[in-house]
């Protein structure tokens, strides 16, 4: 089968084109799915590069050779023995390492069935981001009326964070890297403000909140003074990554946070999902009823069709050019595996 294979981590990820590799053989507690979509991400261009902290020499375990990708949907093509809950011929999402290929070998905790309401491309698109589905109703528990500010807004994680916090009822402050991207955000986001930011944006969040600042702060980025400094009286932050930090943290002086009330709160999705499993199901019963009932669609960045343009797509995630998701087109043979 092709697959985008990494025999060495390599700089530049845009270079990365198809190989030929062996398809790979289920054990005996895994499916095989023949990959029809895969979305790449941030954490994608990190893994190439060999600089997320799952490649790290003492406690990693991402070394190559290995195939890059995570977020995928596809259909079943076999099931072990008796059979799980996933039957041979449906289509399902998830994610593993390994997703940019024509096949990929999962056990079938790592997949969800793709609902009849959603294409398999919608699927993929989404999968990565119950986590914003919960940062914004569980840990943050937004409430209508509220205002809410996203920063990485542009990113998978913070344009879904945006569509959940208005789904709720609340205002939505979306910041954006640079003037040329928040102009398509305006025009594709239901947001009610774009930022862009540049020097006076803190002035701008809290003119927009008549001086009050905002309700609550996801943060995608890696920004929490800034976002103290944005921040209402007994607000709160959700801290869900540092994509904008180079790998150097923050400190914060902890005398701001007792001057606001503020609450500061991390969120780590999966080791989440693994300590309480059934929290973990009331997310996605939520998250995907959000989906079905179009209170979510996805934000589709560009046109990528066969893992020949998944280096381009690395590339443009690589260069900030993305707002919303890229879904790579594998195989186009979802319908026809409708059951
Ligand atoms: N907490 C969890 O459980 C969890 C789960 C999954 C991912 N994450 C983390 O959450 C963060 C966002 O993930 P994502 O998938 O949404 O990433 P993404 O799609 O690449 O989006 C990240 C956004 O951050 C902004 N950004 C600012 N500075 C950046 C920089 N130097 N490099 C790249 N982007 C920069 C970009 O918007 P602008 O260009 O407009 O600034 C971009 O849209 C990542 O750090 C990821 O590792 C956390």
């Amino acid at each position: 089968m092709k697959a985008i294979l990494i025999p060495e981590f390599v700089p530049d990820p845009s270079t990365l084109r198809p190989s030929d590799v062996p398809t790979p053989t289920p054990k005996a507690d895994e499916i095989l799915v023949r990959v029809t979509h895969c979305s790449p991400q941030h954490a994608d261009v990190l893994h190439a590069q060999g600089k997320h902290q799952n490649n790290n020499a003492k406690r990693g375990w991402c070394f190559p050779p290995f195939i890059l990708g995570y977020d995928f949907a596809g259909v079943v093509q076999s099931v072990p023995g008796a059979g799980g809950e996933v039957r041979k011929g449906e289509r399902v999402f998830g994610a593993a390492i390994g997703a940019f290929a024509e096949y990929i070998c999962v056990k079938e905790s790592a997949v969800k069935r793709v609902p009849d309401e959603l294409s398999n491309e919608t699927a993929c698109a989404m999968s990565g981001q119950a986590v914003s589905y919960a940062a914004v109703v569980n840990v943050a528990k937004v409430k209508s009326g509220e205002t809410v500010m996203v920063s990485g807004a542009s990113g998978g994680l913070g344009s879904v964070c945006c569509m959940v916090a208005k789904a709720l009822g609340a205002k939505v402050i979306a910041l954006a890297g640079d003037a040329e991207k928040a102009e398509s955000m305006r025009k594709n986001m239901d947001v009610d403000l774009v930022i862009v930011m540049e020097a006076d944006w803190i002035k701008q969040v809290m003119d927009f909140t008549n001086g009050q600042g905002v309700d609550a702060v996801l943060d995608n980025t890696g920004m929490v003074n800034d976002a103290i400094r944005c921040l209402a009286y007994f607000g709160r932050i959700v801290i869900l990554g540092f994509a904008a930090r180079k790998g150097v943290m923050e400190d914060v002086k902890m005398n701001k946070l007792l001057l606001k009330s503020a609450t500061v709160v991390g969120y780590r999705f999966g080791e989440s999902g693994r300590r309480y499993p059934e929290e973990l199901q009331r997310i996605w019963d939520g998250y995907l009823g959000m989906l079905k009932t179009g209170q979510l669609t996805p934000l589709f960045y560009g046109k990528y069709k066969g893992l020949e343009d998944v280096g381009r797509a690395l590339g443009d995630l690589a260069d900030r050019k993305v707002y919303g998701k890229i879904v790579v087109t594998v195989a186009d043979i979802q319908e026809t595996a409708r059951l």
